[in-house]
């Protein structure tokens, strides 16, 4: 993932920032403030506290928690967090989601990482210190135990989740059209003005 410089912007808030109509859905814990890159689009009603870095064009749905006080949550470019996912970190278990992710809709990421081109299906769920290689999929409902590696192109299954087979071509497309699908409603809701007021925790370029 291409690395972003961050710098605090003199409208820094101390406390909590206004975010829409939901003032407190994104914030600041201790010295962990969310950072969000341009064109990110997050729904008011998803919540992001602390240590989170969201890259450019990403977008986070509603009821979406990603709760960055313990390790920082680092969302890759175009990645999508649907609604009602939960994205939280262990102590030692930063997460790490790279580009054009979809992670389905009441996912839960716990300090897990995850590779370019995934699809983390509805409600699976990822446990600390895990990897998924690129161009994955993590079948609807799987269970990833701790510190699972999985290396790219694999359909990732069951409870404790398997490698069951290499993903084919149209797999890996029909990822990237689900991923396109949200990145243009993202980016049509942001053309509409609406989501959340992200403009105190804004990267500036340096
Ligand atoms: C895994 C998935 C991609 C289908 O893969 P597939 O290889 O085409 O699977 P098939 O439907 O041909 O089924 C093959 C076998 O896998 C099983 N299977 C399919 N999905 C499964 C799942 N999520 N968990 C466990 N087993 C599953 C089927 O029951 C079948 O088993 P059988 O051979 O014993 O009958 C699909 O079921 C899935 O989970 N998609 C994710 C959808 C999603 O989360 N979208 C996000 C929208 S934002």
């Amino acid at each position: 993932m291409a690395g972003l410089t961050w710098h605090a912007s003199s409208a820094t808030p101390a406390g909590p920032a206004r975010a829409g109509g939901h003032p407190l859905s994104i914030r600041v814990y201790k010295d962990k403030r969310p950072r969000f890159a341009p064109a990110v689009y997050i729904d008011v009603d998803a919540v992001i506290i602390g240590d989170v870095v969201v890259e450019r064009g990403a977008n986070v749905w509603p009821g979406a928690v990603l709760r960055g006080d313990v390790e920082r949550i680092t969302v890759g470019a175009g990645t999508s967090v649907q609604d009602n996912s939960v994205l939280h970190c262990d102590p030692g278990y930063p997460m790490l989601i790279g580009q054009r992710v979809v992670i389905g809709h009441g996912a839960i990421l716990h300090g897990a990482t995850v590779g370019d081109d995934v699809l983390v299906g509805i409600g699976s769920t990822l446990l600390n210190g895990c990897t998924i290689g690129s161009q994955s999929i993590v079948a609807a409902g799987s269970l990833v135990t701790g510190d699972k590696v999985f290396p790219p192109r694999s359909m990732i299954m069951g409870a404790p989740a398997k490698r069951v087979r290499e993903l084919a071509d149209d797999e890996v497309k029909m990822v990237g059209e689900l991923q396109a699908r949200y990145d243009r409603r993202a980016q049509e809701l942001l053309e509409m003005g609406v989501g959340a007021d992200l403009g105190p925790f804004r990267e500036k370029r340096g």
